[in-house]
Order: structure tokens, then sequence, then C-alpha cells
């Protein structure tokens, strides 16, 4: 069974590797072809959900770490 990770990039998008179905807020799926999406967080791609690299001009910074325990 494959497994699927999320990667939070700084100051850039999730990194969603592995089996992932998308679906639209009417329950309607993207078509992924690839092994890795990036799903954009700035707000700011043309191309949403994904990620276009506007990120790199728009002035998006977040730098989350998880917790360790
Ligand atoms: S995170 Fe890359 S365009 Fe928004």
């Amino acid at each position: 069974m494959s497994e699927t990770k999320i990667r939070i990039r700084d100051n850039g998008p999730f990194l969603v590797e592995g089996p992932v179905t998308l679906e639209d807020s009417e329950g309607n799926s993207y078509t992924i072809d690839k092994p890795t999406i990036a799903l954009c967080r700035c707000g700011e791609s043309d191309n949403k959900p994904f990620c276009d690299g506007k990120h790199k001009h728009c002035g998006f910074t977040s730098q989350e770490r998880a917790n360790a325990t």
C-alpha cells in the first residue's frame, strides 16, 4: 500500500506525493497524472488550486514547523 506524504515548503506550496484524489467543492475530481502535485497556499496562483510559482514574487512568507514531542 502506497503512502501519501505532504511536505510543507517554506514560503511556498504544499507538495503532495502519493495516491491522492483532489475534489472541488462540488465533488468533481481533478485529473492528476503526476506523482507529486504542488498546492498553492499563497492565494496568487493563476492555476488554483495548483501552484504556478507566483509565491516567489508576491511576498508570501510561511515557515511552519512541526512540534517535536
Ligand atoms: S504557493 Fe505557489 S503560487 Fe501560491
